[in-house]
């Protein structure tokens, strides 16, 4: 079960955010209560949040998911594969200082970005992605490895992240868009199917027994309630245009 959860506000410098598709430029007053929605539904799942100013530098610091891997023993501060995230971090590592005592970095040549990373229990799957690679899996593999916990790997074909396609709702369940439905690595699964159509919602959080899905995929969330789950719409729509979903938007621990 999760206890709390950082997030950051999104700042106006959001409309540069990174982004590989062309659904417009996000409205960032819609953003903002969109994010305030979203603080809302992880208060139902009974979580305390840490909502952090946004930081106008770094377009895509709201997506602070990436940023850090926090597992029940041990936080890691990842280095992003873009560029232009690398800053991100500073900020974290004070931040997470006041809630972990063991706290490890990503270095050099390591890339990594959380959002790449699905926790199953004590295993943790690591995409190797265009943001992630093998040096920075190594590592964060590494670092669980001496905290009892494990690590794999898993090349992505077409997602920018693991979670942009898939998600673990625990029970062994796992919510898969069609690049993972085959995938040996995760054959032992109960896998739910989203629907080609609805791709997008393949990135949903289970947070203590309910899942966020996003709003607008009636299909997947029904699959997901026919799966035994409560579930809770939050609307996301601005932080899809920059290729970002419900996972990114939190760190929860
Ligand atoms: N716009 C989110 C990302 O590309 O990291």
């Amino acid at each position: 079960m999760f206890t709390k959860a950082i997030l950051r506000k999104p700042g106006r410098s959001l409309v540069k955010g990174l982004r590989s598709s062309d659904l417009g430029t996000p409205d960032h007053s819609l953003a903002l209560r969109q994010h305030a929605s979203y603080v809302e539904a992880l208060w139902q799942c009974g979580l305390e949040t840490i909502v952090l100013e946004a930081d106008e530098d770094y377009p895509d610091s709201v997506f602070i998911e990436d940023v850090a891997l926090l597992t029940p023993c041990c936080a890691v501060i990842t280095r992003p594969g873009a560029e232009s995230r690398r800053g991100e971090i500073y900020e974290m590592k004070k931040v997470l200082g006041e809630h972990y005592e063991q706290i490890y970095e990503i270095e050099k040549p390591g890339t990594i970005e959380a959002g790449d990373i699905m926790m199953v229990g004590k295993h943790f799957f690591i995409g190797i992605s265009e943001r992630t690679n093998i040096e920075g899996a190594r590592q964060m593999i590494s670092f669980l490895e001496s905290n009892g916990m494990a690590g794999s790997t898993i090349d992505l074909e077409k997602v920018l992240h693991l979670k942009t396609g898939v998600a673990y709702l625990e029970n062994n369940n796992l919510l898969a868009c069609s690049e993972f439905l085959k995938r040996k690595e995760f054959s032992s699964f109960n896998i739910i199917d989203v629907d080609p159509a609805e791709s997008y919602a393949a990135n949903c959080i289970w947070v203590n027994d309910n899942v966020l899905v996003p709003s607008g995929y009636p299909i997947t969330r029904q699959r997901i309630k026919d799966a035994g789950y409560k579930t809770i719409e939050v609307d996301v729509s601005e932080f899809r245009k920059l290729d970002g979903g419900l996972s990114c938007l939190s760190l929860r621990f």
